[in-house]
């Protein structure tokens, strides 16, 4: 195994040189799957680019895109819509909530986790993670505020514990809905991501494992409020069980609720399709490089990668977090982000802003949500977030394609974090 010889080299930021030289290259994202371009032109070729075109001949990518990714997370039912941040709205809205009813959210999490609840007409209370995992537990349900639901966000590489969550949640009425934005083909306990809450809800996004560049679907194993979330992400309709006549659309008016359009596209669908055939070599890949850091890395004081529960038997890495329990002399995460990038020539940084400072989340710019809004900001005066905190200020992370490298690239990035941890406490002294 190479070893990581501790280095008193003048970091690259301040001038000295860099461990990895600009001209090794790292992996690109995405990665063009095979068949993609294929699939591409089949939709070209159809004239059929959304699920609103008439009838054709042949299956939509769309309906065989919902079918593939069903079985991959092991569910009944798959939705394919828009984006993420759509999945969590119509996943919301299947839920049939009253105006204002409180959702719990992870303040640890991108910003649609929380936007997404004041556009199904609902209230985002914000809540602390778990220090272990960095994933809201069941600790963290805040059972005052009588929420109605709780998105449960799978953050980075970890999951949250869905079983334990839905144990105190559901008896009470609240709804498990898993964000799996960030967690595609992760499992927990032999169970896919997707399939442990209610709802599971995905993004398709440019830098998600599973990307079309746009995209997100929601996948339940509930037989009831599955054609209720097919109808809110197409204006009102579902997918026609009869077989139409030509130039009738494939979607029906079915109006059991008002919806709105979210609907994937087919250039999306076709791409997601093929993309879906190349994941699971990427996760290998990725963990079996995730493991072979933890081990070079394993003699530098202050630091470690982010271990999930030991219940998570698969790991899906969306961002690796390296946490720097000891920041080292005193270096704020955001500085060593800038000198692992500069030794690296790859983007280290801090992970998004926890959502109680982020400046993403801010409902008061919206006139319309006024009533939300002061309830939000009355609920919130008083609330902290330790550990969000903790992880906000101590963990640096790296997107999941540096983990798509080699060996080589594994140590070029242990040896950076050895060197960056040397020159802070040299400096320290
Ligand atoms: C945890 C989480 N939830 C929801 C979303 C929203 O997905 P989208 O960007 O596809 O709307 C993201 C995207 O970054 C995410 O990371």
């Amino acid at each position: 195994m190479t070893t990581i010889l501790p280095t008193t080299a003048r970091l690259a930021i301040d001038g000295g040189p860099a461990v990895r030289s600009a001209d090794r290259l790292w992996p690109q994202w995405p990665v063009p799957a095979d068949g993609v371009a294929r699939n591409l032109d089949a939709v070209l070729q159809s004239r059929r680019w959304a699920i609103s075109s008439p009838l054709g001949t042949g299956e939509l990518f769309e309906r065989k895109f919902a079918r593939m990714f069903a079985q991959y997370t092991g569910t009944r039912h798959c939705v394919p819509v828009d984006h993420g941040s759509s999945a969590l709205v119509v996943a919301l809205e299947a839920l049939d909530l009253q105006f204002g009813d409180a959702v719990l959210v992870p303040s640890l999490t991108w910003t649609a986790c929380a936007t997404a609840v004041f556009r199904a007409g609902l209230l985002p209370v914000l809540v602390d993670v778990d220090p272990r995992t960095g994933c809201i537990s069941a600790d963290d349900l805040d059972l005052d505020v009588d929420a109605r639901a709780v998105i449960a966000v799978h953050w980075s590489c970890a999951m949250a514990d869905i079983p334990a969550l839905s144990a105190v949640a559901e008896p009470r009425g609240i709804t498990v809905i898993e964000d799996c934005a960030q967690a595609h083909g992760a499992r927990w306990l032999g169970r896919p991501a997707g399939s442990l809450g209610r709802l599971g809800c995905f993004s398709t996004q440019n830098g998600k494992v599973l990307s079309a560049g746009e995209g997100g679907a929601v996948v339940t194993d509930d037989d009831a409020l599955a054609p209720v979330l097919e109808e809110l992400r197409a204006d009102s309709r579902r997918y026609r069980s009869d077989r139409g006549r030509p130039g009738e659309l494939e979607l029906t008016e079915s109006a059991s609720r008002m919806g709105a359009n979210f609907g994937m596209n087919e250039f999306v669908a076709a791409i997601l399709c093929a993309q879906l055939g190349a994941l699971e070599d990427q996760h290998e890949i990725r963990n079996r490089n995730y493991a072979l850091l933890t081990e070079l890395i394993a003699g530098i004081p202050g630091v470690r990668l982010l271990r999930p529960a030991p219940e998570q038997d698969r790991m899906s890495i969306y961002e690796l977090p390296v946490i720097f329990d000891e920041l080292p002399g005193g270096m704020t995460n955001t500085e060593i982000g800038e000198a692992l990038t500069a030794e690296l020539g790859r983007p280290f940084y801090p992970s998004d802003a926890p959502l109680h400072n982020s400046v993403l989340l801010q409902p008061w710019t919206k006139p319309a949500l006024a009533p939300l809004t002061e309830r939000f900001v009355a609920l919130h005066k008083d609330r902290t977030y330790p550990h969000s905190t903790f992880f906000a200020e101590h963990a640096v992370v790296t997107h999941h394609s540096t983990l798509l490298g080699d060996k080589q690239d594994m140590a070029d990035i242990a040896q950076a974090i050895a060197k960056v941890v040397a020159a802070g406490t040299h400096r320290a002294h």
